[in-house]
């Protein structure tokens, strides 16, 4: 049966924190990272709870949260049993919060506690970016693995989307986030599990990206580009939570995870020759042009066209066009290769993808990628 929802409420906008303002729990537990707390935006969360409320801070999530990180919060969570729990942060402290309670009720149910824990979720995304504060998806980190783990449980109640908190954000980060709104929305596009209310949030994220990122990276403080990416962001998570993302995201899992690459970096790396090898779908590639109004005459044009906005952006924003451009050493990957294509195969974002690929097909397509060559 098919199926659109959106759980969280959203609130957005400049004056959007003064949600915060109207909560009357008395236990707050607060899920974030270090560079939270010392740009000080945890204090404009912490201003806007009620006075005489009880706070609990657990702010040592590392970008790609790691099991380890989930079980430490985890503990820190169930000791201090808060009414509400709020993630702030970009995609790895609302993903490590989503994970803590994820594994809480997972646990609540193994003991058979007949009341399973209720806590009311707020999610505060400080990059445009994962989209996390409306999807379903936690992505952990084990060791060189990366885990996207799908439960509905994980949905925040509330997602508060506030543009001032993106100010602070270094250009290599907007560049990097960018990008994965940029696959997020067009896998949500392309995926076979798209339908017309994903693929009119897909295409409107999509056209905001373009017009908008670029102005962004280069001048963060200008309110109005930064809102429209952040805007971007949260319609491109709502889609792909509904129609499931694709092998952009399997591939930039895998060799994010094994060779230290930012997500959003390694999204935008492998895209240009996933878009290639993504048969099947180039003539959606083709329809995202004509929505974007560039002119051609063919599919391959017009799936052109749309590669050539993806290599122009990378290309004003530094982004790398290879593995060999990050650094990463040919024999190394050379000897990986057989893991990382059983590892691509079984990521969660696989299945929907609108091509399969044999094996011969993705060592063709990792050596792509690891050369920056269309050609091998
Ligand atoms: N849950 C999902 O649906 C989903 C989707 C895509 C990616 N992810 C996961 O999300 C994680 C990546 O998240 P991300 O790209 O948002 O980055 P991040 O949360 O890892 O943050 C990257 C860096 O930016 C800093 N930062 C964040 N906001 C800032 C701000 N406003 N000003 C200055 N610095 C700031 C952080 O402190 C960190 O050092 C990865 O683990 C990825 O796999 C999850
Ligand atoms: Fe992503």
């Amino acid at each position: 049966m098919n199926e659109f929802f959106i759980k969280p409420k959203i609130k957005f906008g400049i004056d959007s924190l003064d949600y915060l303002e109207s909560l009357t729990s008395k236990k707050y537990f607060i899920v974030t990272d270090d560079s939270m707390v010392k740009l000080k935006i945890i204090d404009k969360i912490l201003e806007k709870l009620p006075k005489n409320s009880e706070i609990d801070i657990f702010s040592e999530v590392i970008p790609n949260p790691t099991v380890e990180t989930i079980e430490n919060g985890l503990k820190k969570l169930i000791k201090f049993n808060p009414e509400c729990v709020i993630a702030l942060g970009g995609g790895s402290p609302i993903d490590a919060c989503k994970g803590m309670l994820y594994f809480e009720k997972k646990v609540a149910e193994e003991c058979s506690e007949k009341i399973k824990p209720f806590r009311h979720f707020i999610a505060i995304p400080t990059t445009s970016g994962t989209g996390s504060e409306v999807t379903s998806y936690s992505v952990i980190s084990s060791g060189e693995n990366k885990i996207a783990l799908a439960n509905e449980d994980m949905l925040p109640d509330i997602a508060i989307l506030n543009p001032e908190f993106m100010k602070t954000l270094p250009p290599k980060i907007i560049a990097d986030t960018g990008m994965d709104v940029l696959t997020h929305s067009l896998e949500a596009y392309i995926s076979l599990k798209s339908n017309p209310f994903t693929s009119a949030m897909a295409i409107e994220a999509i056209k905001l990206i373009e017009s908008n990122l670029l102005k962004h990276y280069k001048n963060p403080q200008e309110l109005y580009h930064r809102e429209k990416v952040q805007d971007a962001s949260c319609l491109a998570g709502v889609a792909f939570n509904n129609s499931s993302l694709g092998i952009n995201h399997s591939v930039a899992h895998t060799i994010g995870a094994k060779f230290h690459i930012s997500h959003g970096r390694a999204n935008a790396i492998v895209m240009p020759y996933i878009i290639q090898v993504n048969k099947n779908a180039w003539k959606e590639y083709a329809k995202i042009s004509k929505e974007l109004g560039y002119e051609f005459s063919t599919v391959v044009e017009g799936k052109d066209a749309f590669v050539k906005l993806v290599e122009e952006l990378k290309k004003e924003m530094q982004i790398e066009t290879s593995l060999s451009q990050v650094g990463v050493e040919f024999n190394e990957f050379k000897s990986k290769i057989p893991i990382l294509i059983k590892d691509i195969k079984k990521d969660i974002c696989t299945e929907y993808n609108p091509e399969t690929l044999s094996d011969e097909e993705y060592v063709k397509l990792l050596l792509k990628i690891y050369f920056g060559n269309n050609d091998i």
